[in-house]
């Protein structure tokens, strides 16, 4: 197991002044790209690639689907800095290593940060193709980024995933004539996908989309202030949905399918969601 480092804020701050004297962009939107998803970089205007490993402390991820480099451009004049990869716990990853990340978009400056994911359909109603914004979370991964870390413990994650992000995220649905479901998220440890009475306890905790991403991310930026949206790409039935045998290869050929889909919601939200006056403080008093 790695730790970032056991001075984070350092840590942040020598990855953020790498990243400013690379780049003239400051962004203020963050876009995290999910397996599969990474195409949505092609759509930048102007970008500056810079390779993880070119970011001081930047934790490199592990898993195919994911580039693994920090993309830096405009979309309709806005700019961008998007996370082409993530970093998950079922690598062995600590909870502030998965979270290092979204930490370092918030230090550039992005005051909104769009996450992204693949996930299984828990609800029914959910297929593979599908696009589902994500309107709250259920984090059962057992971990929390803020655990014993500077900074404020006690966020308040009332509306996590912000409710101006989620109807600008509608209404940029609407105008490219794309559906977009809504529904609640569980983030899992993984890496095995759930078994099937799994699945069924999600469904009755009121879950509709499962995976093993985002949670963390969100708790994160929320304790920096920054506003959260996030979508899932449905990949699959989640286990036991549909008696079909899971497995990534199949969840990246799906998150192939829908990422154009997606590219065109990004960029519309993008555009509507930086007029918007989003993110507030996540932290509360004790
Ligand atoms: N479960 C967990 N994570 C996932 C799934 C799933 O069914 N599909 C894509 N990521």
């Amino acid at each position: 197991m790695d730790r970032v480092h056991d001075e984070p804020s350092q840590c942040l701050d020598e990855a953020s002044w790498a990243v400013r004297r690379l780049t003239t962009t400051a962004p203020v939107v963050g876009v995290v790209l999910g397996s599969g998803l990474g195409a949505f970089v092609d759509e930048l205007a102007g970008p500056v690639m810079l390779p993880y490993r070119e970011i001081p402390h930047m934790p490199q991820p592990g898993v195919r689907g994911h580039a693994g480099q920090l993309a830096l451009g405009t979309v309709s004049s806005v700019p961008v800095a998007c996370l082409q990869g993530r970093s998950h716990l079922y690598e062995g990853h600590t909870p502030d290593t998965v979270v290092f990340g979204v930490r370092l978009l918030a230090s550039l400056g992005c005051r909104i940060v769009l996450l992204t994911n693949a996930a299984g359909g828990v609800g029914v109603d959910l297929v593979p193709g599908d696009l589902m914004l994500v309107v709250d979370h259920v984090n059962l991964t057992g971990q929390n980024p803020l655990v014993g870390l500077p900074g404020p413990p006690f966020i308040d994650m009332t509306d996590a995933y912000d409710p101006r992000l989620r109807e600008s995220a509608h209404r940029a649905a609407r105008d490219a004539g794309i559906a977009l479901k809504e529904g609640v998220y569980a983030g899992m440890l993984g890496p095995s996908y759930e078994t099937a009475a799994e699945v069924q306890m999600l469904a009755s905790l009121g879950v509709h989309a499962v995976g093993m991403s985002t949670v963390l991310e969100a708790i994160a930026l929320r304790q920096a202030g920054v506003a959260v949206g996030a979508v899932c790409a449905i990949t699959n039935a989640a286990a036991g949905r549909d008696g079909a045998i899971l497995d990534h290869a199949h969840v990246q050929r799906v998150a192939d399918l829908v990422r154009d889909k997606l590219t065109r919601l990004l960029c519309g939200w993008i555009g509507v969601a930086a007029d918007e006056p989003v993110a507030r403080p996540g932290s509360t008093p004790a």
